[in-house]
């Protein structure tokens, strides 16, 4: 009880939330309601799979105090979404899509995609074993076809191989880290693990297939670390979302391997690259 009562006297801010005595606790309704009211004046503020808290709490759904931070929250994951969609939409209606998470948390971004991608089906990767057991008990709940896996993304991804058919999707949000400075932006050089080194070890599983890549990045993003990013893709876009306050809006770096959007009406299939 006295642990209770320190806590509610506490500001449930970012720094509390992922400190070594409280990230790996489970939160409490009162909890995710405090840390919305005291960081961003909001209790509502965790909405998640569609979601406010008290709903997905009543219905089961739990996040460990880090996670709570480090989820995409569901304005910013249907933006992706959508963002996503727009991009894939001229793609024959008929093609199928893998979307992979290599860095799972809650996967509620990994769900906002499933969500507006037709004929999609998640595979997640968490290597965190508390994580992972909380995030499959959370989805058992939802409506979604996600695939969670409990491993490093690197050990297990080339068991999931699909057929060239598939068009793959990869979201990838590895763990900050220090990575963002408040003078240059997020370094994606310096994301556990480089973004570069995600992209070039999944790219390598898949590389018979066309590949969206969708980069989860801060709204300033260290220009040299963008450039050494962007000369893998084919082809490439940068959009900040306007939520959040100046200074905590997020985005993506869209980038496309073996393949270019069209703004043509839809086509018979996707248009291949030109090497
Ligand atoms: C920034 S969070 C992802 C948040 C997620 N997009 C969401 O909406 O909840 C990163 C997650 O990746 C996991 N992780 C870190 N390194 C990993 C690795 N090498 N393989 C798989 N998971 C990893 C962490 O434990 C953490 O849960």
């Amino acid at each position: 009880m006295k642990a209770h009562h320190e806590d509610r006297a506490r500001i449930y801010e970012r720094a509390f939330l992922l400190s070594p005595e409280k990230r790996n606790q489970v939160m409490k309704l009162w909890e995710v309601h405090k840390y919305g009211v005291d960081s961003f004046s909001d209790p509502d503020y965790v909405c998640i799979y569609g979601m406010p808290p008290a709903e997905w709490y009543g219905r089961g759904v739990r996040l460990l105090a880090r996670t709570t931070v480090e989820c995409v929250r569901d304005s910013l994951g249907e933006l992706i979404g959508k963002h996503v969609e727009s991009v894939i939409h001229n793609i024959a209606a008929t093609t199928k899509f893998i979307v992979v998470d290599p860095f799972a948390g809650s996967c509620n971004s990994l769900y906002w995609i499933l969500r507006y991608v037709r004929n999609s089906r998640g595979i997640a990767f968490e290597i965190d074993g508390t994580i992972f057991e909380i995030t499959k008990q959370n989805l058992s709940s939802l409506d979604t076809d996600i695939e969670l896996v409990n491993s490093d993304y690197k050990l297990l991804l080339r068991n999931y191989r699909v057929s060239v058919d598939y068009f793959i999707i990869v979201y990838v949000a590895p763990p900050w880290g220090d990575a963002l400075s408040e003078i240059s932006g997020l370094d994606l050089r310096r994301t556990k693990p480089p973004i570069a080194e995600i992209v070039d070890y999944v790219d390598d599983v898949y590389k018979e297939h066309p590949i969206l890549w969708v980069t989860q990045v801060h709204q300033t993003v260290d220009p040299v670390s963008l450039a050494d990013l962007k000369k893998r893709f084919d082809w490439s876009a940068l959009r900040i979302y306007d939520i959040n306050i100046e200074g905590m809006k997020h985005g993506v770096l869209l980038g496309t391997s073996r393949w270019k959007p069209s703004t043509r009406p839809p086509m018979t299939g996707f248009s291949r690259a030109s090497t």
